[in-house]
């Protein structure tokens, strides 16, 4: 391997037309973040860059719907997600945004260059536009049947059903996202890069010199690159944007995707106004893009190319993407509000931030989509965090306070059962280096959690409690090692749970971090104070979970009823033929359930007629109490028939609504039983 000198580490920078959710957490921010932390504790020159990415469609879309600018959107969401991201501890040297003037410029002179090198090819073609709205339908501005599944509602730049990226001109009968018009096609002038043009060194730099990449990554990369690349438009007909800087291009903005990654340049020279170019531009900096597998194609491709076509840049050492992460077995969807969005998870759940970066970690979907449920977040917390390393901790520091008065013991000759436990924590912190190194997150927090069971596992096999009596010498030598190895903990622990990791040392007075302490079994010297534990973590009671459980299912519902569309209207009938339902009011004398059926309810109706019986499946939705008096709707001539034991001789009219519960029908006023309906 390549021997770098520094780092940059970069995040896709999130879409500033909603919140963060815990999907975009999984994938991309919390494992940066853990590997920015790692590297920084190892004392390496890192530079970990974020940013909202505030250009596009939806956000357009978006303004229009809400009768405000694009700019009120951007400004909106980028504040929710900066300061959610703060709040969560995602440590970024720089969060910035792709409206920012310097972001501008550098995105405009990076367009400039290509297009003065003759990188870019100048191509007139057909696109659709929408006459009414008077403008050209970019991407999203236009949805129709995917050519490739057949799913409705494609979008013009993706199908979201299959994956397939699209053009807007390739779907089946396509329709204006803002007037719901029929789109014509008209010429216009884009900016297209050839990254046909690139596909030998792409082939050869993924293929051929990054193998290690991890599979699913490679693995989209060749089947991209087998395929066959294509020319790609750089610029789209917009008004939100930044525009393309060439004359002749009014009314033309670079494409998002041009300008987003760009966006990570851009921070960095906001951030380091002299010296950015090192980051960029050294081949001793390494730099790895953090992303979400929908963004591989790119990272890996589209990006690299424009860097290739510049010329003066490096390409990214790796790009280790991940896989989606789902919510209670269901696809996390902003549309359908079917997420834990961050900043309503840090309000709801104050103090919590590294319960949420602990179990996304342990879920992380590394190699395949995983699966997030509040359930395995209550378990996660209540037996790993608080059972196994709260504990571990919090039983060592009251044991030194009990027998000790809170100052570290002096530790006598180690035995070997203290022996064998500085083994497993060596041979832990070698895996857990290993597995960071190699953005194994998942294992890596295991490894740190192996530290934390060994500690439980000394403690008990060892009973400080009961050798008190008779070996006090010994029982210092234990404390001794089982505090040493709490401020292991605190080292291990700082890139998954930073909140927890400084508590920790402030608790047990220790100075800054640094990863080659750990391993080291005399970081506490003796007779240094050590403060009162504090509980590192509490219990998670079922009442929070399940508040989170219903919040989601009061989504759903609220989901299900925005979409609920009237049934079709049935085939016509005519008059005569509705003439024979003879339908009439009647009153009702008697309810009671059908004993054996949950859905049935046995009514006695004066029908003015001398009386009649009629069963009814609304039994989930009434009382029988509550019709007793009502006056409802029924069909009269309907032909017998059995229910349960009971002939029902009639049937009572209700609606269904949109949840599917019943609404019996009736009069709005007083009517005389036996009245035709008509
Ligand atoms: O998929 C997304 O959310 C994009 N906004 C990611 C952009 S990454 C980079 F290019 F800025
Ligand atoms: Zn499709």
């Amino acid at each position: 391997m390549q021997k770098f000198k520094r780092t940059l580490i970069t995040t896709a920078l999130p879409y500033a037309n909603g919140p963060v959710h815990i999907g975009h957490l999984a994938g991309v921010y919390v494992p940066a973040d853990i590997y920015a932390r790692f590297k920084r504790l190892r004392g390496e020159e890192i530079l970990f860059i974020g940013g909202s990415d505030e250009h596009g469609v939806p956000i357009t879309i978006k303004a229009k719907k809400e009768g405000v600018t694009p700019q009120d959107i951007v400004d909106r969401y980028h504040s929710i997600i900066k300061k959610s991201f703060e709040e969560l501890g995602i440590s970024f040297d720089v969060y910035s945004r792709t409206t920012s003037p310097t972001h501008r410029e550098t995105a405009s002179d990076f367009f400039r260059t290509l297009y003065d090198k003759g990188e870019f090819i100048e191509k007139t073609s057909q696109q659709l536009y929408d006459e009414q709205a008077g403008q050209f339908l970019a991407d999203r501005y236009v949805t129709g049947t995917c050519p490739h599944c057949g799913a409705e509602g494609a979008y013009g730049d993706q199908c979201e059903k299959c994956g397939t990226s699209l053009n807007a001109t390739d779907l089946i009968n396509p329709r204006s996202a803002i007037t719901g018009n029929v789109p014509v096609l008209r010429d216009t002038k884009h900016w297209y890069l050839p990254l046909d043009k690139w596909e030998p060194r792409l082939r050869k730099w993924i293929l051929e010199d990054h193998k290690e990449w991890k599979p699913n990554v490679y693995g989209q990369c060749k089947s991209w690159l087998d395929m066959g690349l294509q020319p790609r438009a750089v610029s789209r007909d917009l008004d939100w944007g930044i525009p393309v800087p060439v004359e002749g291009a009014e009314g033309k903005v670079l494409y998002v995707w041009f300008d987003a990654p760009i966006g990570y340049i851009s921070n960095t020279r906001e951030l380091l106004p002299d010296s950015w170019e090192k980051w960029w531009k050294d081949p001793e900096t390494r730099m790895l893009h953090f992303i979400g597998k929908d963004n591989i194609v790119f990272h890996c491709i589209v990006f690299p190319a424009m860097l290739m076509a510049e010329g003066s840049y490096n390409l990214p050492d790796n790009v280790p993407a991940n896989e989606f992460l789902n919510l209670e077995d269901d696809k996390i969807s902003t549309s359908r509000n079917w997420a834990v969005w961050l900043h309503e998870y840090l309000e709801e759940l104050p103090g919590k931030q590294d319960v949420l970066r602990y179990v996304l970690t342990a879920n992380a979907p590394e190699t395949k989509d995983n699966n997030f449920t509040w359930k395995d977040f209550q378990a996660r917390n209540n037996s790993e965090l608080v059972a196994i390393l709260g504990n571990f901790v919090n039983r060592a520091m009251v044991l030194c306070h009990k027998y000790f008065d809170g100052r570290v013991p002096e530790a006598g000759e180690w035995e070997a059962i203290d022996r064998e436990v500085m083994l497993d924590v060596d041979k832990a912190v070698e895996r857990l280096a290993d597995n960071l190194e190699h953005f194994h997150f998942r294992e890596a927090l295991k490894d740190a959690m192996d530290i934390a069971r060994t500690g439980n596992k000394y403690l008990a096999d060892t009973e400080p409690w009961k050798l008190i009596k008779t070996d006090e010498a010994r029982v210092r030598t234990i404390i001794n090692l089982a505090l040493q190895l709490c401020a292991n903990l605190s080292i291990a622990f700082e890139p998954f749970t930073p909140f927890m990791a400084k508590a920790l040392r402030e608790q047990l007075h220790l100075g800054t971090p640094s990863w080659d302490q750990l391993g080291n079994y005399a970081l506490l010297p003796a007779g240094a104070e050590i403060a009162k534990p504090e509980l590192l973590f509490s219990k998670i009671e079922d009442d929070v979970v399940e508040a989170q459980v219903q919040k989601l299912l009061d989504a759903k519902k609220a989901n299900e009823l925005n979409a609920w569309q009237p049934e079709k209207v049935r085939e016509e009938v005519s008059f005569e033929n509705f003439e024979k339902v003879d339908v009439r009011v009647g009153t009702v004398l008697e309810c009671s359930k059908v004993p054996k059926a949950d859905k049935l309810l046995q009514f006695r109706i004066d029908d003015g007629m001398g009386g009649r019986t009629i069963v009814s499946g609304i039994a989930k939705y009434y009382k029988p109490e509550d019709l007793v008096g009502k006056q409802v709707c029924f069909v009269a001539n309907l032909a017998p028939r059995k229910l349960k034991g009971v002939e029902s001789q009639g049937m009572i009219l209700s609606a269904v609504n949109a949840d599917g519960s019943l609404t019996v029908i009736g009069p709005t006023g007083p009517v005389t039983p036996g009245a035709q309906v008509g």
